[in-house]
């Protein structure tokens, strides 16, 4: 099965942070792959910017050892990489000075009516400067739009004054906020599943549904970013975002239509419905933890600390949390959530729980009666899992047996699964936000966020440790089975 292409305007993609680590690892691979899809009308340009004083030649140099390093093996295709680095340039600009803006401007002006789009893959203590340099050298066409990297503030404070400082030189309309756990194909798959099918929506409620589990595990560690995430830690790098926006999909009214204000502001609506945590329950309803050395898929690794160099840190690299909505649909509903760094392995999931059934009719020697689950795995081997209960084949009275309906998306349709990063950046150029996070969305995350790190505080709650390799702490399993529920662990 092949999937039906919709090629986009012509466009300009400036990527500040260029020659970096995103544009390397994931913008470069995603907008060669939506060049050989057939998605780009000529003429397109990619324009890389930073503060490096590359020429067009060396930048196309770059790019190409990028797209030979970072594709899979047969996507390299050196006649479409010649035709992906022709329409490569660069320009050499400084953020925080008006060096190289003017050859910019130049550029641009040689393709006035494209679409135009600012990628700012840099550290967000710029994003102010890059944006205000962009208004004041009047780079802003009608077709402009900007597109910001997380993470967007590290409280509600700074985000505000983040957005605000945009939000000077650009409108709202014209501001992608990216997060690209909502490009991933399974997670607008969750609302294909609930929106296109009777099926589950009229039980999609605390009248059958027992609780929801949302994991995002990793088995990497810090990956040379200490820097970063030291001053982070694993509620604003993944649960302020990536996280809550699963939880938001998973738990939001049916909008009206997709039209990005419609889902945005069902989405919206979930995260001001989170009950608050903060001082005075936080300690009951989160668990921190740290990895300590252990063992990955690749052999011994070290402990956060020893990776920080010695460092001393109440970091959490491990959290999880029972979160609750506070609304008719979700009462009494938890939904427990996780994500580590260095755990069992590569997995994120969305794991719906129904509830039991009311009364039994079979006898004993029946077996067990497990309850329905709804599996939706984004990662690795995307695809949807369904439960059931079902006789076991053969003569010999009722035995009861738990099988899956098992749909690995890989499998069922056979075609390449693209990465986030290339819909999101096609979304961009055709305007379409409905996958990209509005400012009061951000703002709200951090609403709730906020209260839990002051409480940590507080409370001075610290990290319990967890061997590498493990599923964290043991405090995360204690979390779930005082409720008399368990973590669904299969990788
Ligand atoms: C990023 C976080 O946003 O998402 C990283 O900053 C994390 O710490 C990454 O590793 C996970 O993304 P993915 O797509 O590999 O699950």
């Amino acid at each position: 099965m092949s999937s039906q292409i919709i090629p986009v305007e012509p466009f300009d993609y400036v990527v500040f942070g260029g020659s970096g680590d995103l544009a390397e690892r994931k913008l470069l691979p995603a907008l060669y792959h939506r060049q050989i899809e057939g998605q780009f009308s000529e003429p397109t340009r990619v324009i890389g910017a930073s503060r490096s004083p590359l020429t067009h030649e060396e930048y196309r140099k770059f790019a190409k050892d990028a797209l030979n390093e970072h594709l899979k093996k047969g996507e390299y295709d050196e006649a479409e990489v010649q035709k992906f680095c022709a329409r490569l340039y660069y320009v050499s600009v400084d953020a925080r000075t008006d060096a190289g803006w003017d050859q910019l401007k130049k550029l641009l002006d040689e393709g006035k009516d494209r679409v135009r789009a600012f990628y700012l893959a840099v550290a967000p203590g710029i994003f102010g400067d890059i944006s205000q340099k962009i208004h004041d050298h009047k780079l802003i066409t009608k077709s402009t739009r900007i597109v910001v990297e997380k993470p967007i503030g590290r409280d509600l404070a700074s985000a505000l004054q983040l957005n605000d400082t945009i939000g000077r030189a650009f409108k709202e309309e014209q501001i992608f906020r990216i997060d690209h756990y909502l490009g991933k194909e399974t997670v607008q798959n969750l609302m294909a599943l609930r929106f296109a099918n009777a099926l589950y929506e009229p039980l999609w409620n605390a009248n059958y549904i027992d609780h929801v589990q949302i994991t995002v595990a990793e088995s990497v560690g810090l990956e040379g970013r200490a820097g970063y995430y030291d001053t982070a830690g694993a509620l604003r790098d993944m649960v302020q975002n990536h996280i809550l926006q699963l939880l938001c999909l998973t738990a939001m009214e049916v909008p009206s239509s997709m039209d990005s204000e419609a889902v945005r502001d069902e989405k919206l609506k979930v995260l001001r419905a989170l009950k608050p945590l903060n001082a005075s329950n936080v300690e009951q309803a989160t668990v921190r933890g740290q990895y300590r050395a252990g063992a990955s898929g690749s052999g011994p690794v070290k402990g956060y600390l020893e990776e920080l160099e010695g460092g001393v840190s109440n970091t959490e690299t491990f959290v999880a949390i029972k979160a609750e909505i506070n609304n008719w649909r979700w009462a009494g509903v938890p939904f427990y959530i996780r994500t580590g760094k260095r755990l069992t392995g590569r997995m994120s999931e969305i794991v719906i729980t129904f509830k039991p059934i009311p009364h039994a009719i079979f006898d004993q020697a029946a077996g067990r009666i497990n309850a329905n689950q709804l599996i939706i795995r984004l990662q690795p081997d995307e695809g949807v899992k369904q439960s059931l209960m079902i006789k076991d084949p053969g003569p010999g009275g009722m035995r009861l047996r738990n099988v899956s309906l098992d749909m690995s998306f890989a499998q069922a349709f056979n075609v390449r699964n693209p990465d986030a990063y290339e819909r999101l950046l096609m979304d961009v150029i055709r305007s379409n936000q409905t996958l990209f996070m509005r400012r009061d969305e951000v703002e709200a995350a951090w609403k709730w966020v906020d209260p839990i790190l002051k409480g940590w505080e507080t409370t001075g709650q610290q990290v319990q440790g967890y061997t590498a390799g493990t599923w964290g702490p043991s405090q995360a399993i204690a979390l779930i089975e005082r409720d008399g529920r368990t973590w669904h662990d299969e990788i």
